[in-house]
């Protein structure tokens, strides 16, 4: 696997002490309320960060999983239809931290967090890997950033190009010809 990398972004080590360190600030952020705090996190992209981030947390917290994938089809004429599964746990009142891999154009992250609001949680706080600030929307400010990085097509750590990669434990960027 590690001939298809054209050059490591993040090596694990860094990726490693930025998730603790991460967690250390997301604890401090809740204080006391979190006895009250739900994760939903966003599949597939996020597991790693998830599995690591979270067994740094040294609270109580039940855990919800969401699937969202792109549907364009000749319907929506062009645009792009994001079907969102329902998160299996109440969220009404509750401390709600969303989890995701990357915050890159921002329209996931947008949509779901419309409809975590609809649930009327006490609160809704964000916490990604990676966010590509030249394309992230100003409007999407999330609470926790492990790394901002430039625009490039991302892998490892749980991103994957076809479905492959996410077991990879540095984030990187392939060689262009395994990407055409
Ligand atoms: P948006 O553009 O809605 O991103 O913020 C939505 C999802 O697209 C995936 N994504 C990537 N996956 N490398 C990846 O492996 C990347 O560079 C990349 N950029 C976006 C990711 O699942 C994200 O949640």
């Amino acid at each position: 696997m590690e001939q298809d990398f054209a050059r490591i972004l993040i090596p694990r080590d860094r990726i490693q002490a930025r998730v603790a360190e991460m967690a250390e600030a997301i604890t401090k952020s809740y204080g006391d309320e979190a006895r009250e705090i739900v994760i939903v996190a966003i599949l597939s992209g996020s597991v790693i960060f998830l599995a690591d981030l979270i067994r740094h947390l040294p609270f109580k917290m039940k855990l919800g999983l969401m699937t969202v994938s792109r549907y364009r089809g000749a319907a929506t004429s062009g645009g792009e239809t994001l079907l969102k599964s329902a998160v299996d746990l109440p969220l009404e009142n509750r401390h709600v931290l969303l989890i995701d891999d990357i915050l890159d154009s921002g329209g996931t992250l947008r949509a779901v967090c419309e409809d975590l609001r609809k649930q009327r949680p006490a609160d809704l706080k964000l916490a990604v890997l990676l966010r590509k600030p030249s394309k992230a929307p100003k409007d999407i400010i999330p609470d926790f950033v492990g790394f901002d990085i430039e625009d490039v097509f991302v892998v490892g750590y749980g991103l994957d190009f076809n479905s492959q990669y996410r077991n990879w434990p540095d984030i990187g960027v392939l060689r262009p010809e395994l990407y055409a």
